[in-house]
């Protein structure tokens, strides 16, 4: 369960009016984030009540927070009840005047009513190390012109869609979560990206982020996402969000990889803080297992929408996913580089990549990269037929061969190499498995490269920003159309939606009689095994 939170604030100005920046730590257990923002033309006051808001706006609703706070003026207002007197005296000081920054003041109010806060004076940054941090946040914020704290965590200093108590009353401002589950990919920021600003420009709709997956569900680890958080994402690889692929919340055991243990049911505990946050359906970004729990939400009278993500581009509801593009593309730059080397040598190079039990990303990049065999789980191969391949291009003067094989891809008769880590085991070791044989088998010289997690990493291309945006988009079309349960996709070029349910079935596997598969045979290229276009493979 969570703990509460400890959080430090301060604000900075050169000039009052003038540049200003503001800092805050939030820390829960182990977890610190540090998050800050920066105005112009603003007063110190208003920079230390920024300060106290955001970072209470990244804690979820119910907890209890220590807040500490150099600013004697800010934690008497609510130590000794000045700011509800002024709210139900029409925002006057008891002389009458106006308070000044009342917009601030009116959320502080709102947030204190949602937390339970205890406010303490802290001597200021010469002698608090917490509170000189937040001081040097905010003025490396004024310095930068925007968040100088992680980027995962910028505040929503930008925010549109603040709920305040009159837009709570007087509008029907509309929540959605979002959270990324399974796997990263590239183009997941592009997606939350998309949501977000989606949402916030077009709609009356606040979107509201978990962190790492189903996992901040459970746990309540949340916050508001606004358009300052989701600005200059669109090119970064990762989440912002971050994700797990082991956190089931029907089966939960934080932190244990032994999958023998029996977790705990704690989904009763994700649909509470949904309704705690007052989230109408929550966007689930996944692969197949994301996908899976996100149907099971559904069963629990929770609205979802899926938007699919993956790199193995293995679902069978979506033509494809984003991630898959970027990946190849990096797989394809990869065995380029390896063909110079391959060459030189004389070698036979034999490039290990990902795709699970599909062998999308070893065919297209294979494809694109000139491989001279590409093996894929599709079409288990032998290893005579390879060799003959490496013999055949040496009668040809061709002295080096280009391996590309999926992870999943085994010889006839024989089964995928795994690695066991603890209790779990994950595809992976298949290329140095064959790069041995070759060179049992053949008098060539043989080295193995597993491309591995780079292919989940990096920039998205240009292909996977697209679709990644025109899903997020779909996802709020969706929401306000109030077809939930649904998942976003690519048929055709045309952004669809598919049953979630239909979505959840089956694996997109390569056709080995299919048109991709016929054109790498035409150009020559070996499959481990005698396909000819138009022959079925048994
Ligand atoms: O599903 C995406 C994928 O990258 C697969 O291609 C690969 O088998 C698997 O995830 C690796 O997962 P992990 O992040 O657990 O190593």
């Amino acid at each position: 369960m969570t703990d509460g939170y400890i959080v430090y604030t301060d604000g900075a100005c050169s000039g009052n009016p003038g540049p200003g920046g503001w800092g805050a730590v939030i820390m829960q257990g182990e977890t610190v984030r540090e998050i800050s923002g920066s105005a112009d033309n603003t007063t110190n006051q208003r920079m230390e009540l920024q300060a106290a808001v955001e970072a209470l706006r990244m804690i979820p609703p119910g907890s209890s927070v220590k807040l500490h706070s150099d600013s004697a003026y800010l934690v008497n207002c609510f130590n000794q009840g000045w700011m509800k007197r002024w709210s139900s005296n029409g925002w006057r000081t008891s002389k009458g005047s106006p308070v000044e920054n009342r917009d601030l003041w009116n959320q502080l109010l709102e947030l204190s009513g949602i937390h339970t806060i205890e406010w303490i004076k802290v001597k200021g940054h010469s002698s608090d190390r917490l509170n000189r941090r937040c001081d040097e946040l905010a003025r490396e914020a004024i310095n930068t012109g925007g968040g100088a704290g992680s980027e995962t965590d910028n505040p929503a200093v930008n925010c549109t869609a603040e709920r305040t108590p009159e837009r709570k009353k007087n509008s029907k401002t509309r929540r959605l979560g979002i959270l990324t589950g399974g796997g990263d990919c590239p183009g997941l920021n592009a997606v939350i990206r998309a949501v977000v600003k989606g949402a916030i420009y077009n709609y009356d709709i606040e979107v509201v982020g978990f962190n790492n997956g189903f996992r901040g569900l459970v746990e309540n680890d949340a916050a508001l996402l606004g358009d300052y958080q989701v600005s200059g994402i669109l090119n970064r690889g990762g989440t912002i969000l971050g994700t797990s692929n082991r956190d089931n919340p029907f089966d939960f055991r934080p932190g244990s990889t032994d999958y023998r243990q029996t977790g705990e049911d704690r989904s009763s505990d994700a649909v509470e803080n949904l309704k705690k946050w007052e989230i109408e359906a929550l966007v689930v970004i996944g692969g197949d297992g994301s996908l899976l729990l996100a149907n099971r939400f559904s069963k629990l009278g929770v609205p979802v929408i899926g938007i699919p993500k993956t790199i193995d581009n293995d679902l069978p509801a979506t033509d494809v996913t984003f991630g898959f593009d970027s990946a190849v593309t990096t797989a394809t730059e990869a065995i380029d580089k390896i063909h110079t080397t391959a060459e030189s040598h004389h070698r036979v190079m034999v490039v290990e990549v990902m795709g699970r039990y599909a062998g999308w990303i070893a065919l297209t990049a294979g494809m694109a990269g000139g491989g001279d065999i590409i093996l894929i789980p599709e079409v288990p191969f032998e290893y005579h037929y390879i060799v003959e391949k490496i013999t055949e291009r040496r009668h040809r003067g061709k002295k080096f061969s280009i391996i590309v094989v999926a992870e999943g891809a085994y010889p006839v008769g024989e089964e995928a190499v795994y690695q066991q880590k603890g209790d779990v085991k994950r595809l992976g070791g298949i290329g140095p498995v064959i790069s041995r044989e070759i060179e049992k088998r053949s008098d060539t010289e043989s080295r193995a490269t597993i491309l591995g997690h780079l292919q989940r990493g990096g920039s998205p291309t240009s292909y996977d920003r697209i679709l990644a945006t025109r899903f997020g988009v779909k996802a709020v079309e969706l929401f306000l159309d109030r077809r939930f349960n649904e998942m976003v996709c690519l048929r055709g070029n045309r952004i669809e939606s598919v049953a979630l349910e239909e979505a959840v079935k089956g694996t997109k596997l390569v056709d080995p009689e299919g048109e991709l598969v016929r054109a790498a045979l035409a150009v020559g290229t070996s499959f481990g095994y005698p396909l000819k276009s138009g022959e079925q493979h048994s």
